[in-house]
């Protein structure tokens, strides 16, 4: 299966980095085709809605790393989104990206499956609730077979997710896949 891995921290070592790096592990071990985007590290420029890439010749404007990124996600089987919690929803380096999937629209619906993996500070789900809908209304929409999330709560830095079972979650979300 080929999955690709978005991830939005600007943390190397945060905490949601050592969730990408289990689920990773776990997706490898079962046989999978990794390809992952560290949006935090790439040039992706927020969707203007110019609708150029609903026009007659349909193309978005913007020549950056949604360049690389673009063949890998109409191929992939598998589309993992892994952020840190920021005010209450994912943050602005992953949204990014999800909302320039818009230039390929048509082409992303339907047959893939979706997973979402986040970390926060508070120990509560509260501060998770609106990514979680977000997702799962992407994925309704775009036609996709939700596989699993993973919440991590009370998870503020890397130290503290380690002593947690949310690690092991991702690794056996990985190797489930
Ligand atoms: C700008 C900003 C906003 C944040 N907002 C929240 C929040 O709304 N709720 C929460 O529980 N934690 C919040 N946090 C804490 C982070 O979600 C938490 O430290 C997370 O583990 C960071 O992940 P990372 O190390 O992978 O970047 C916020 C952190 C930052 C920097």
């Amino acid at each position: 299966m080929k999955v690709v891995i978005i991830t939005g921290s600007p943390h190397k070592n945060g905490t949601t980095a050592y969730l990408t790096e289990q689920f990773i592990k776990g997706a490898e071990e079962a046989g999978h085709e990794i390809f992952r985007f560290d949006a935090a590290a790439k040039d992706v420029h927020p969707c203007i809605a110019c609708e150029k890439c609903h026009g007659d010749v349909p193309v978005c404007v913007f020549k950056d790393d949604m360049q690389e990124l673009n063949p890998h996600l109409i191929e992939a089987d598998a589309i993992v989104l892994v952020s840190p919690i920021y005010y209450y929803d994912i943050n602005a380096q992953l949204k990014a990206v999800i909302d320039r999937f818009y230039a390929n629209d048509a082409v992303l619906h339907g047959s893939k499956k979706a997973v979402l993996m986040v970390a926060m500070a508070d120990d509560t789900m509260e501060s998770a609730e609106g990514a979680l809908a977000s997702f799962k209304g992407m994925a309704k929409y775009l036609e996709w077979e939700i596989a699993g999330t993973v919440v991590g709560v009370n998870c503020m830095t890397p130290s503290m997710i380690k002593n947690t079972d949310y690690p092991k979650q991702a690794y056996e979300l990985g190797k489930a896949l």
